[in-house]
């Protein structure tokens, strides 16, 4: 059995690479928990889908953009046209990247800039268009990951450590 949080309604939330996969289901859970989603791609049909999906099932709308994070420019675009919507981003999930193996052999100086540009550059560049806030951190707040930790909806998270700062990392 898995929660409900209210604390996620009308809360702002940010996916990148929400067309498919698992920002796919990042997109979906967050609109089934009533939040307001935007998120970015470059698969047009299959964002198109998604939405039309869940609107079926009667989730809040997520807001699709097209962007190319590789395209930090566009990207800079695609953040101001979501602040201007929402006024504000509360929670940004650097989901976007390409995880095709290569081998050593394969990889040239192009397509080793390409796999940074899409698998490293455009995370530091959204977080720091949204600007997040740096603050001290409450015992409470660390108990609560303690309660997700002990719940259902951790049921595949092992073994992990988990870094609870506000933000200073
Ligand atoms: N699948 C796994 O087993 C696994 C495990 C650990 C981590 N990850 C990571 O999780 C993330 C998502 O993985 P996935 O399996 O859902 O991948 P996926 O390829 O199914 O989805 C990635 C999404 O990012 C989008 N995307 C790719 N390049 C883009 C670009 N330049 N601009 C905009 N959007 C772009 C794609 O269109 C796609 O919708 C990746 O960062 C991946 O490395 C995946």
């Amino acid at each position: 059995m898995f929660a409900t949080y209210p604390s996620l309604r009308d809360r702002v939330i940010v996916v990148t690479g929400g067309s498919t996969g698992i920002g796919e289901a990042i997109v979906e859970a967050c609109a089934v928990q009533r939040a307001r989603v935007a998120f970015l791609d470059i698969q047009d049909e299959e964002a198109e889908r998604l939405i039309a999906r869940l609107v079926t099932a009667g989730t809040t709308r997520p807001a699709y953009y097209h962007c190319d994070l590789t395209d930090i420019v566009a990207l800079q675009r695609s953040v101001q046209q979501i602040l201007d919507r929402f006024q504000t981003v509360d929670v940004l999930v650097n989901n976007a990247g390409n995880d095709t193996r290569h081998s050593i052999a394969d990889v040239t100086s192009e397509s080793w800039d390409q796999s940074i540009a899409v698998n490293l550059k455009h995370q530091f560049f959204m977080a720091q268009a949204v600007i997040p806030l740096k603050r001290i951190i409450l015992p409470e707040e660390v108990a609560r990951l303690v309660l997700f930790l002990a719940a259902d909806d951790s049921s595949a998270i092992t073994n992990q450590s988990y870094v609870i700062d506000g933000g200073w990392v």
